[in-house]
Parts: C-alpha cells; structure tokens; sequence
C-alpha cells in the first residue's frame, strides 16, 4: 500500500458538500491518496504517509473529463480554418478529406497522431477522456480506429454514422445498413453515436442507428442541433441517451426537454471559437437547470484544441458561464455526460485523478487566458507526463 499527501493546499476544489459553493473549494486542506483513491480530506497535517507534496500557493482540482473527442484521424485542416476567418461557413463539408487521409494513414500513423495530441491534453490537465471514430466510414476502418482508441482509454464510442461516404452519396440508406447490419455488430466501442444534422442523418436514420447500437449493449449519445435544429435531441431523452452534444440551433423546447431529463447538455466552447456559432449558448441551458458538460469536441475541422482550460475560459467569455459553472461542466458535468461516479469529485473513496496548478485559485483557469497554467497531473494519484490508458 502506498501513500502520498497533497499538503497546505492553497484553494482545494472537491466539487462535494464537503467545501463552500458550487465547487465545494476548501482552503488550506491536506488531501490523502492511497492506492490510488481519495482516502482523506483533511484540515490537519497527515501521519504516517510515504510521501508529502507541498501545495503552497498553489490549486488542486479534479482532473479534467473530456467527455468528447474525435483523435483517431489524419493531417489537418489548417486551410478550412483560414477561409473561415476570410467569412466561409463551417458546413462539416471538410469531413470528406479528413476520412480520405484517414484510410491512407497507418495504423501507426494514427496512434501516434492520438499518443501525441493526448499527451498535449495530459499536459493540460485532462485525465479522462471520450475517443470517437468517425474518418474511417468502412468497416475495417472504423473498427481499427476503435481498436487505437481502445489503448488509449476505456471511453470509446463509435461514431460510423458521422458523415455519408463519397463511394455512398448516392444511396445514403446503404451505408445506414451497412452501419446497422455489419459496423455495429463488429463494434466493441462501449458507445454508439449519430451526427444527426443537416448534411449528415436524418432523425430517422439516425434513431435505426442509435437503437442498433443499444441492442448490440453500446450506450447512446449524440451530435445533434450544431448546424440547425433538428430532431436529435428528441431522440437523445426518448432514448435515454448520457448526453447530447453541440447543441448550438436548439429550441427553448429542446433546452426544457433537456432540462427535464437525464440527458446531460454537452456544449463545446472550441467549437463555438472555431466556427463561430452561438455566443451566450451556456447561460440558456444553465438558466433552464439543465446538467451541462463542456468538452473539446478536438478533431482537426471544427475544434483543433485539446485544452480543457482553453474551453473553460472560452465558456465564461463566449458563452455566458461563469468561472464556477464552467469548471463544474469540464469536471464532474464530463463525468456525467460519461455516467462516471468514480470520477470528477474529490471525495473519499473517489478515484485520485488531479491536476494542480500553478496558481492561487481555479478562477485563473479563464482569467489568464493561454496561459498553461498546470504544474502536474495525476491519474489515480500518480504524477503522469506522457498519456497512457
Ligand atoms: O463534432 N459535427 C461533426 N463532427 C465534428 C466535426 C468534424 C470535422 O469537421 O472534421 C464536430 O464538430
Ligand atoms: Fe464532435
């Protein structure tokens, strides 16, 4: 058994009834792991640990969960970004060579492309994260695109039904099949996901899939209202789904029936900076009482980061959250979105995933905006510099 205290922690946010306000921050506190759990928070100095870290001045918080993220693909779309800021539209439209240099890269090519982009995020204070296909749209590739995303974390979700392949543009309902009759029962992703939108699925198509995936034991999430309103949350609360992403064109009536739900709302500031959607969307959902997550969202067309504090800050100045609810939403509101109870809080017996940072408060996560503000991140109470499972 091993032990390790964090000590004279400046600001100790648990996210538990344990501490004051919506983050439940302590001040002062000593936080014990031992193998790997939360085994005590405590205001006194600790006996008989094996190892003491010195918090002085510094913030303690639970690991980012990034409960959405496209990382098994290939090259980028730096060009795409530049017409954007030149007035071009996102339309998802660039999807299509994404999947071209998808299925012409190596599987090595692929892993390390992930390995190197989740190390980024590691660095960044991410210890859980959400991995989908979704650029390989053939079933030998999306099946290895879930196999890399398998050594890389326990949270995969295939997402085949992202958009309709070029070599099926001019029978959609083909690849529909092909998803449900051959993708699908392949899959060993522990969840199944629809880009349900305008150019991608229709709401039927995109429940025929959903439903496969359950019958198959995947559990269902979504992509759904980021190009227009649309069916797709709907189809998330009907379908018991963990969460519903995007969620830029939703409806005062998607947002109630959100709200009224066990569906986490997933928004995706990245997304939002990258392709200029909607600004104030986090205050709607928050204001209707809707269980909110921010996520990356990081593929190489509509949101290339892999910074969780960049998304925080960009929540509180774009979309109307403040600095509290938004690290709430990147911590345990990501737990939620994955159905997670071991993750996202400190507590005891909770899992010890951390990151510390090198500053007096959390608030400096969006007041000192691209600044990496991380000292060290810990998974299960281990110091962690290079990503692994
Ligand atoms: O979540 N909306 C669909 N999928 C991605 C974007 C994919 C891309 O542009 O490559 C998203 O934003
Ligand atoms: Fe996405």
């Amino acid at each position: 058994m091993s032990s390790v205290a964090f000590t004279n922690i400046a600001t100790l946010v648990t996210n538990a009834s344990h501490g004051d306000g919506t983050l439940g921050v302590l001040k002062g506190a000593t936080l014990v792991v031992e193998d790997g759990l939360i085994a005590a928070i405590t205001q006194g100095r600790p006996s008989g640990v094996d190892n003491e870290i010195d918090c002085s001045g510094k913030t303690l918080l639970p690991g980012f969960v990034d409960s959405h993220s496209h990382l098994i693909f290939a090259g980028d779309r730096a060009e795409e970004f530049s017409a954007r800021s030149r007035g071009e539209k996102y339309t998802a439209g660039g999807i299509a060579s994404t999947v071209g240099a998808t299925r012409a890269a190596s599987d090595s090519d692929l892993a390390h492309n992930a390995q190197r982009l989740l190390n980024e995020a590691l660095s960044s204070g991410t210890t859980t994260i959400e991995i989908k296909s979704g650029y390989g749209l053939t079933a030998a590739d999306e099946s290895r695109s879930i196999e890399i995303a398998k050594s890389f974390t326990d949270e995969t979700t295939l997402l085949a039904a992202h958009v309709i392949p070029q070599e099926y543009k001019q029978d959609p309902d083909a690849y529909v099949d092909l998803i449900i009759n051959s993708i699908i029962p392949q899959s060993s992703a522990k969840w199944v996901d629809v880009f349900c939108d305008q150019g991608a699925f229709t709401p039927e198509q995109s429940e025929a899939i959903l439903r496969a995936g359950i019958a198959h034991g995947m559990l269902p999430r979504i992509h759904a209202n980021q190009l227009t309103a649309g069916k797709g949350v709907e189809i998330a609360v009907g379908l018991g789904a963990a969460s519903a992403d995007h969620l830029s064109k939703s409806t005062d009536a998607d947002i109630a029936l959100l709200a009224s739900s066990n569906t986490v709302a997933t928004l995706l500031p990245g997304a939002e900076f990258s392709t200029h959607l909607e600004s104030n969307l986090g205050r709607r959902f928050l204001d209707a009482g809707a269980t909110v997550a921010i996520a990356s969202d990081c593929n190489p067309g509509s949101s290339y980061t892999t910074s969780m504090p960049f998304c925080i800050a960009a929540a509180v100045s774009l979309l109307g959250f403040t600095v509290e609810e938004a690290v709430l939403a990147a911590t345990l509101g990501g737990a939620k979105a994955l159905r997670r109870d071991d993750i996202g809080q400190l507590a005891v017996g909770k899992r010890a995933n951390l990151v510390l940072l090198d500053s007096p408060s959390y608030i400096h996560l969006a007041y000192r905006p691209g600044v990496n503000l991380v000292h060290s991140t810990y998974k299960s109470g281990r110091a962690v510099t290079s990503w692994q499972k």
